[in-house]
């Protein structure tokens, strides 16, 4: 039930950290900043531990961590990400649900063939990893040092000092921003029927996008596209397994399949915090933020504030009536583009997964990965009953 969080909302909603940043955890002051459009340019902060290590972590940049959309304000932010939703349209994602449908069948058979199984490495990461690959097109032969390369990277958004990390973090870009360059280039000289041929497309149609530009949002989807849904995936099935109510309710009614996925990522945020940046005093619970600070922005601990969700706040509720209005996908302008697909690939996994095996069971300890950010489960051991 998340104590630090619960701890925090109740004695200190805005909260100053020693290590220079503010942390807001209410839901209403989460929802507000995400909406107030606060910026996302870190680069503004000049000085203190936070911005020291993201200038170790720039100081070789290619591109790949400041030109994503994730890290632009508009008039940037608005250019990238209107190109980038020409093509990621709720159209194109919903059309992918029957082969979304084929993989985890396949996922599947292989588990019920074992009969037992760690779902993390058998349907939680694989799908994702594989949806949004074919989406890019990328080599098969490529997809295990991607996975690796993708896995560091990530660790960029926690709380990482040690020059190894900070190293390794530095070489995994490099490779992937390498990958989405050759990837480009490959699909310049031969279209192809996926994405990124249809974003190279609409980029060549007008919309001006430099190179580096494209590549760092091949990186980003790529990234984004898979190191998120595992957590949904694999947290939710956690959850539904403790709390054998729920499962049970929505094996009888799959119809709450699309509300059960909004109530998992409402209970277990796959991505815990996101970062803003303040350009002017922001006023908010009463305190005032001075400029060029950072804010953390505490989604989790927003998605379980009972004085927003009401006393029952910490309890798993598939049918819960406003499930959709967690902050798991952020909010306001850079609310995720790929919520649709994580929607989506939730839903067809989770359902699936249940419906087909009745006796489905925890068969020893989960493991947790570690991260405070992008915080899931590592190993999930499940018999299929
Ligand atoms: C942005 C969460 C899946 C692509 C975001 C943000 C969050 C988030 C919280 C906003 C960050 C911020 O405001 O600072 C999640 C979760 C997912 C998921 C929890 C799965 C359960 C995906 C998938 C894709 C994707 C599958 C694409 C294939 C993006 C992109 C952005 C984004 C491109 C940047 C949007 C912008 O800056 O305008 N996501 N995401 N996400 N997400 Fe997701």
């Amino acid at each position: 039930p998340y104590p630090a969080y619960s701890r925090l909302r109740e004695a200190d909603p805005v909260q100053e950290h020693p290590l220079g940043f503010w942390i807001l955890s209410r839901y209403e002051d989460a929802a507000e900043a995400l909406r107030a459009g606060l910026s996302v340019d870190e680069g503004r902060i000049r000085t203190g531990p936070l911005a020291e290590v993201r200038d170790r972590l720039r100081s070789q940049d290619q591109g790949t961590l400041t030109l994503s959309m994730l890290d632009r304000d508009p008039p940037d932010h608005t250019r990238l990400r209107s190109l980038v939703s020409r093509v990621f349209t709720p159209r194109r994602i919903a059309a992918l649900e029957p082969e979304i449908a084929r993989l985890v069948d396949g996922y599947l058979d292989e588990i019920e063939e074992a009969g037992r199984a760690d779902l993390v490495t058998s349907l939680a990461f694989p799908l994702p990893f594989a949806v949004i690959s074919r989406m890019l097109g990328t080599d098969p032969a490529e997809h295990a040092a991607i996975r690796d390369m993708s896995g560091t990277l990530v660790r960029a958004l926690e709380p990482v000092f040690e020059e190894e990390v900070l190293d390794a973090i530095d070489r995994a870009r490099a490779g992937l921003d390498a990958v989405a360059r050759e990837l480009i280039a490959r699909k310049r000289a031969e279209p192809a029927d996926d994405l990124l041929s249809a974003l190279i497309a609409a980029e060549e149609d007008g919309d001006v996008l430099s190179d580096d530009e494209l590549a760092a949002q091949v990186v980003l989807l790529y990234v984004a596209g898979h190191e998120t849904t595992v957590n949904l995936i694999a947290g939710g099935t956690v959850a539904l397994l403790r709390n054998p109510g729920q499962l049970a309710l929505l094996r009888a009614h799959p119809e709450l399949g699309a509300n059960a996925v909004e109530e998992l990522l409402r209970y277990d945020s796959p991505v815990q915090q996101t970062r803003r940046v303040t350009v002017e005093p922001y006023a908010v619970g009463g305190r005032v933020i001075p400029p060029d600070s950072f804010v953390s922005v505490v989604l989790a601990s927003a998605n379980r504030d009972e004085s927003f969700w009401g006393p029952d706040a910490d309890r798993l509720r598939l049918d819960r009536p406003d499930a959709r209005r967690h902050l798991s996908f952020g909010g306001g302008p850079h609310f995720c583009l790929g919520a649709h697909l994580a929607r989506l690939e939730g839903r067809v996994a989770l359902t699936r997964l249940t419906s087909r095996f009745p006796g489905l069971a925890l068969d020893g300890e989960v493991t947790w990965n570690g991260r405070i950010n992008l915080r899931g489960p590592a190993t999930v051991p499940i018999t299929t009953g």
